[in-house]
């Protein structure tokens, strides 16, 4: 029989988050991967385990390695469709071994916190990766959602889109630890985001 990786969304972070079919598959998973966050919350004492970590190859040779012997379990951050490591499994394995549930992205949750539909919206990530600046450019009813990090974080992000002509009063929400106990939102404008310090790992809604 040939065995197949499940790649499990787990939402934005909190359990109430998370999808009953997504919990029911990571409790009865034998082989399970994820961030050392998501295993220590989900991981029982006996389940064969590894952890996302910076070596993506290490983990490929581990999930093969399992494949042989058993199904494997894979938990991303979020729904694994948008910015996850759906993509590097897409790349080294066959579609008929990959299985999908999709969770609530950190995204869909922030466009849901500040009552925005996202639609019409541009989404994408600047974590760990760069972006086209044709994209970003302002045009006339644009909305972005981005996801940011420590390096391309709201403040520089701000400063990019000023320069590729948003104007300064555009409306910004910046959403961080959403669904966490310590979740953080707050209404502010482009200029007053090139002050901001923090917001490293959030979700960045712009509106012109
Ligand atoms: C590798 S991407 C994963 C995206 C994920 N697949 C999704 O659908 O949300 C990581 C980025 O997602 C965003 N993110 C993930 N969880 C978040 C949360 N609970 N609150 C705010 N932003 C979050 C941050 O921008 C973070 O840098």
């Amino acid at each position: 029989m040939e065995h197949i990786i499940t790649v499990v969304g787990i939402g934005p972070g909190s359990p109430d988050y998370l999808l009953p079919v997504a919990y029911r598959t990571i409790k009865n998973a034998t082989v399970l991967v994820g961030s050392k966050r998501a295993l220590d919350a989900f991981a029982t004492d006996t389940v064969n385990k590894k952890v996302i970590d910076g070596d993506i190859e290490g983990v490929i040779a581990f999930i093969k390695d399992h494949l042989l012997t058993d199904d494997v379990v894979v938990m991303v951050s979020g729904d694994p469709g948008f910015y996850s490591m759906l993509g590097a499994l897409k790349a080294r394995f066959l579609k008929s071994q990959i299985t999908v549930i999709p969770g609530i992205s950190s995204a869909q949750l922030a466009y849901a916190r500040i009552g925005e539909v996202w639609q019409d919206s541009l989404l994408t990530s600047l974590h760990g990766r760069e972006q086209h600046s044709d994209s970003l450019k302002y045009e006339v009813n644009k909305k972005l959602g981005i996801l940011t990090d420590g390096v391309n974080n709201p403040q520089r992000i701000a400063q990019r889109l000023i320069a590729l002509g948003w104007p300064e009063d555009s409306h910004v929400w910046l959403c961080e630890y959403l669904s966490y106990e310590n979740e953080r939102i707050i209404p502010t404008t482009l200029k007053e985001t090139t002050s901001i310090d923090g917001f490293s790992h959030c979700v960045m809604v712009v509106t012109a």
